[in-house]
């Protein structure tokens, strides 16, 4: 990204309101341009507050088709599922909630099957909200072997299956995630991470860039638009 703008704050609650206010503001934007708005958001815990508030805030949800960043390769009844969490929280608002992962045992099965999909959205995606965890990963775009594919798998592959070495702990199952490349192509992008462990991460990812180890400072190089990044300190 070009620019990057850092927001920090001492209370939860002011991280959500500056959040909501800012994802509110581009969605409605969004549905005054284009009369529909794709929006990409994260599971994990860190949004989860985030997202219930603004499935409170005054949007046109009818309007508004949302995917999740990435997924795990779980069924919908798992407490492992992002979509199941957004599907909760959005779809009695209206909202339009489409999977990315599905169950399937392969994961590049996973992928091809989402990429499928993703394929008839209108694109590039309005706004694309990360997550990152404290090695560096977003989305499901970790360290390891599957790095190269997901950041090089060229411009119109937008999900891709991965399966994660090792696996991550708090869900260790392979995922589907947005690409590098899908990341990049969002018109709009924010960051949400909280605690100084993943503040030192990002930081070094960002003074990194490109060629950092960190996935996050990869991705964030392919954005082009500026990102703002949302951090809540200890
Ligand atoms: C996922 C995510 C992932 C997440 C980070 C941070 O489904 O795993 O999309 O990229 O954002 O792991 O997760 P926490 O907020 O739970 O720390």
């Amino acid at each position: 990204a070009e620019e990057i703008e850092w927001w920090d704050f001492d209370a939860a609650e002011d991280l959500i309101d500056a959040v909501v206010g800012d994802v509110s503001f581009i969605i409605e934007s969004a549905l005054d341009a284009r009369g529909q708005a794709l929006v990409a958001f994260p599971g994990g815990s860190t949004p989860k507050p985030i997202l219930e508030k603004l499935a409170q805030a005054n949007i046109r949800w009818k309007n508004v088709t949302i995917i999740p960043t990435d997924d795990r390769l779980v069924p919908v009844d798992n407490a492992l599922s992002n979509v199941a969490m957004i599907a909760k929280i959005f779809i009695p608002k209206g909202a339009r909630v489409l999977p990315i992962a599905s169950d399937a045992a392969d994961h590049k099965l996973a992928g091809s099957a989402a990429n499928a999909r993703l394929a008839d959205l209108h694109w590039p995606p309005d706004l694309v909200w990360l997550g990152m965890g404290t090695d560096g990963h977003t989305a499901s775009i970790f360290p390891g072997p599957d790095l190269e594919l997901v950041m090089d798998s060229g411009k119109d592959v937008r999900a891709v299956g991965v399966a994660p070495d090792p696996l991550p702990p708090e869900a260790p199952v392979n995922r589907v995630t947005l690409t590098g490349a899908a990341i990049g192509a969002a018109r709009t992008a924010i960051l949400v991470i909280s605690g100084a462990q993943k503040r030192e991460v990002l930081e070094t990812a960002i003074e990194q860039g490109g060629k950092s180890a960190y996935p996050v400072g990869r991705v964030l190089d392919k954005i082009v638009v500026p990102v703002d990044i949302y951090c809540l300190d200890d």
